[in-house]
């Protein structure tokens, strides 16, 4: 291959390729929403993808599910999040769950994306729609205990009637979040449910009314209602422990963390790695170093009994986990060479973010959600 000179237009490298990188397997979630659709009896799917989609990218996640039916619409939080899916072409309609103010409103509207009320915003939404010549769309969250955002359930009644008299303003949607409390759980739902019943005798349009997460669509079959309204379900993880066993979902990881062994070197007894030499080598033994660190998402914790897999064995992380460095205890021999892959977490039984998250005391969210966003995603 010939080299870029200077005055070349040909693409520089931009990350190295022992670099951490993201893959993300589209096929797995397509898989991952038929196991939601299948267990939801059909009902429409609002895919929530917020937060980078879980970590991997926003529109990749977008892109993987759009094509099929079962998705209704988009979730996401941040209204950055919600313009990008519109810049890359995302069509299907794209619910915003977080703050903005009316200038950011309309700006969102005017592409098609809708707020999630619970202020009385009706005065607002006229403006909007009278500058738009046509109604606005929302979702109305309604705070039935979780003590979050959402009009508190109490007082959802008068706002709710007050935006649905008014002509500008389109309810599509009426949502709740569980606290995932099971008992609790119940009385959310009671609360909610007697709320829109009293509404809609009234003769209100509520839209779709949608309640549960992943948790609830393991959990609350009870409550799946007109939508739902899961992430990390799409993105193939069991969001709890025993929802692996449960045999209600086949869930295969959409995502894998990865980088390729930097260094290997041998210590020998008595030698240290690690910032205050958190790992003593009480014999000779062989050490692989991975450019991969907390700043990139691996969680500090991986030290504390997480493991990386090289080929077909999981080597336990030792020492510290440095910003941008983690260091592998290979043993006595010398398994590993530079170049070699290491895979943090992917969809192997052994290596599944579960697995990752189990072992270090992780939550799973974490896990995903905090891999830096600058990392290289590699669509597969
Ligand atoms: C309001 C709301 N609904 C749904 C979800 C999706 O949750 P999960 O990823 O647990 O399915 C979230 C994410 O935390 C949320 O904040």
């Amino acid at each position: 291959m010939s080299r870029p000179t200077a005055g070349s237009t040909a693409p520089l490298v931009r990350d190295s390729s022992f670099d951490p990188w993201v893959e993300i397997y589209p096929a797995n979630m397509q898989h991952n929403a038929g196991e939601v659709s299948r267990r939801v009896g059909g009902r429409p799917i609002l895919a929530v993808i917020k937060n980078n989609g879980y970590g991997a990218g926003v529109v990749n996640a977008a892109k993987a599910l759009e094509p099929l039916p079962s998705i209704g619409a988009f979730a996401v939080v941040k209204l950055h999040e919600a313009m990008s899916l519109r810049d890359a072409g995302v069509n299907k309609p794209i619910l915003l769950m977080g703050p903005f103010d009316e200038r950011n409103l309309a700006d969102a509207v005017a592409r098609g994306i809708m707020p999630m009320v619970y202020t009385p915003f009706g005065p607002t939404l006229d403006r909007i729609a009278a500058h738009q010549q046509k109604p606005v769309p929302i979702h109305v969250c309604v705070d039935t205990g979780i003590g979050r955002v959402g009009v508190p359930f109490r007082e959802a009644a008068p706002l709710i009637r007050d935006l649905a008299s008014r002509k500008a303003v389109q309810i599509q949607g009426t949502m709740m979040t569980f606290t995932e409390d099971e008992e609790f759980d119940k009385e959310q739902l009671r609360r909610f449910q007697e709320l829109c019943g009293a509404l809609e005798v009234e003769g209100m349009r509520l839209g779709r009314k949608h309640a549960v997460s992943s948790f609830g669509v393991f959990q609350h079959p009870d409550a799946f209602l007109d939508m739902v309204r899961p992430g990390m379900a799409l993105f193939g993880i069991y969001s709890e422990t025993p929802f692996r066993s449960m045999g209600l979902l086949d869930l295969k990881p959409a995502l894998s963390l990865k980088a390729r062994v930097v260094y290997v070197k041998q210590l020998k007894t008595g030698d240290s790695a690690g910032y205050n030499r958190a790992y003593m080598a009480k014999q000779e033994v062989w050490l692989a170093t991975v450019p991969v660190g907390h700043a990139d998402g691996m969680p500090r914790a991986g030290a504390n009994g997480g493991r990386v897999r090289i080929g077909d064995a999981l080597y336990p992380i030792v020492a510290s986990v440095s910003a941008s460095h983690s260091i592998l205890e290979i043993g006595s021999e010398p398994r590993v060479k530079i170049g070699d892959v290491a895979t943090v977490f992917d969809g192997q039984e052994g290596s599944r973010p579960e697995d990752f998250g189990g072992a270090t005391n992780t939550s799973v969210y974490d896990l995903t959600m905090h891999l830096g966003a600058l990392l290289p995603r590699k669509v597969t």
